[in-house]
């Protein structure tokens, strides 16, 4: 039995390029060696109120720029969480065991709590509860996420050894931490900021046409230039050669390297091979975003295969979870 492996977006926007070398590209592999689960977190996405039209639209475009990417329906099961009501049974389940207090002190929660003020709803609340949910319900152990999910993780594990102790049985695993290591690549914001993805205007979209790409790279921030020979480079510059280093050859980084160091590097230069190295590299996957984007019968079919096999193995948990509750199992 391969091991299984769980991950969840919420559909806020489209992918990036820091998405897609920092995980997207990882899961690609994964795919090979583990049972994968790839959801779109879409009930998630409802504790800040979007639309009814926002909440579909969101959700196709997480789910072609993901099969754009390589991501494969028949090897991996990708699927829209909100396909999938055995979640909620167990959501309920796990909300009668977690209490108010823990959490209360999730940070996530607190921060969501500080910038919407107006609504501090109860899903909001039990965000990590309805994340345990997604997860124990396939009995997942490998959960990639970032930092910013180590709270959530930590509640999910709390979920899954509560139950576990409260009913006498071992049916849920502890779900892990899963660290991609060096096969993930931190992609440097273009707005001198060390991560891209913190906002609008530091991110290089999948989806971005040929001339977005080129525009947003001539105006990524740099400063005045080189002055003493062989000095260390400055945040900001060390960002583009990072950028460069991956989606350039190596020799075209060298290059530019040693102009660096003699100090006749001119940024406007620099820009112009990136952007053209990285409009090579976006192409394919954007026309494939197109492709999938424009096919919705596609979309949704394969929208509908991933339902079904997830509800298969949500079922086949919800069963073990009523009979050892106590419920009639139907
Ligand atoms: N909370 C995650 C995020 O904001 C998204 C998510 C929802 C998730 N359910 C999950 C991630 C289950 C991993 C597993 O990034």
């Amino acid at each position: 039995m391969k091991d299984i492996v769980l991950s969840g977006i919420r559909p806020t926007g489209n992918l990036h390029l820091g998405n897609y070398y920092g995980a997207v590209r990882s899961f690609v592999k994964m795919q090979e060696e583990y049972q994968c689960y790839f959801f779109i977190a879409d009930w998630h996405s409802l504790t800040t109120h979007p639309t009814p039209e926002n909440i579909q639209r969101s959700a196709r475009t997480i789910l072609a720029e993901y099969l754009a990417c390589g991501i494969d329906p028949e090897k991996a099961t990708i699927y829209i969480q909100s396909d999938v009501p055995e979640t909620i049974e167990l959501y309920l389940y796990l909300n009668m065991n977690t209490y108010i207090g823990e959490l209360g002190r999730v940070t996530t929660f607190k921060e969501k709590a500080r910038q919407q003020p107006d609504n501090v709803n109860a899903g909001l609340f039990t965000y990590p509860t309805l994340m345990a949910a997604d997860i124990l319900q396939h009995r997942a152990k490998w959960v990639p996420v970032g930092k910013d999910q180590e709270q959530n993780m930590e509640m999910a594990r709390k979920c899954a050894r509560r139950f576990n102790n409260i009913y006498k049985t071992e049916l849920f695993p502890e779900p892990q931490n899963y660290y991609f290591g060096g096969d993930a690549l931190k992609v440097p914001g273009l707005d001198g900021s060390g991560k891209m993805g913190k906002s609008d205007g530091n991110c290089i979209y999948l989806c971005d046409e040929e001339k977005v790409v080129r525009k947003k790279v001539m105006r990524a921030v740099t400063d005045n230039g080189p002055e003493t020979p062989n000095s260390p480079k400055p945040e900001v510059i060390q960002n583009l050669f990072t950028m460069m280093s991956i989606v350039s050859e190596p020799e075209t980084v060298a290059f530019f390297d040693e102009k660096w160091n003699d100090c006749s590097l001119r940024y406007g230069d620099m820009k112009k091979q990136l952007a053209e190295d990285m409009v090579k590299t976006l192409n394919p996957i954007r026309e494939r975003i197109q492709e999938f984007s424009s096919n919705t019968e596609l979309l949704d079919r394969i929208a509908k295969m991933g339902a079904e096999k997830a509800r298969e193995s949500a079922a086949a948990t919800l069963r073990e979870v009523r009979k050892t509750i106590g419920f009639r199992v139907y």
